[in-house]
């Protein structure tokens, strides 16, 4: 049973990555297996509509040479996925949607859509506002590929400007690690 977490965050360390570490941390102490992937370390950019996916039905994106698809491949692997963005300009940022919209795109290609059954959770942090639209938009997805939406006790959104500077929102912080133990326990009822 396992949970990665993928951050559209473009800045290391920042709150973005504290809050996914948060949701993490607390689905491992329930007993799932976990992974943080950061989309900084891939050249990520949208899709090309190549159409090539729609051919190869294989889950792959011919569409762009940037490794993506090996954070395919671990996704489908895994029976949860949680995404996190920062809120730029009232959005995720574009890392985080071209990630996404990739991904459910060449799933929805496959003649088994892998995604379906899946536990699914979007996270944002902003140093205002814009959270509620932007975990919204990373969870639109969901949906059309048949996953599950998890909850916590609030939206799973942080407050923070500054690196680290999440740390002190401390509803926050507990809304991130009540996600990772619900999407754990969800994980262990439904996962697939
Ligand atoms: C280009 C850009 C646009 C931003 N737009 C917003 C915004 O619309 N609303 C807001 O509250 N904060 C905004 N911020 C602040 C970030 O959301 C905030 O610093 C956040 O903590 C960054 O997360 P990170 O540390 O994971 O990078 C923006 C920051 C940048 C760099």
């Amino acid at each position: 049973m396992k949970l990665i977490g993928v951050c559209g965050s473009p800045r290391k360390e920042g709150n973005t990555e504290i809050a996914l570490e948060n949701v993490l941390t607390a689905a491992q102490d329930q007993g799932v297996e976990t992974e943080f992937v950061a989309l900084r370390d891939y050249d990520v950019r949208g899709c090309t509509a190549c159409l090539k996916c729609r051919e190869t039905k294989d889950g792959t994106c011919k569409g762009r040479e940037d490794g993506l698809d090996e954070v395919f491949r671990k996704v489908y692997k895994a029976q949860g996925l949680v995404v996190g963005s920062p809120v730029y300009f009232g959005s995720a940022t574009p890392e985080s949607l071209a990630f996404l919209q990739r991904l459910g795109y060449v799933a929805r290609g496959m003649d088994e859509n892998p995604m379906e059954g899946k536990i699914g959770a979007g996270v944002a942090v902003a140093r205002r506002g814009g959270q509620n639209f932007t975990v919204a938009e990373l969870e639109m997805s969901f949906g059309p590929l048949k996953m599950i939406r998890a909850g916590s006790i609030y939206w799973p959104m942080g407050f923070g400007a500054k690196q680290g500077d999440i740390r002190q929102d401390e509803e926050g912080m507990k809304t991130m690690g009540e996600l990772g133990r619900n999407m754990a326990e969800m994980i262990k009822k439904l996962g697939r």
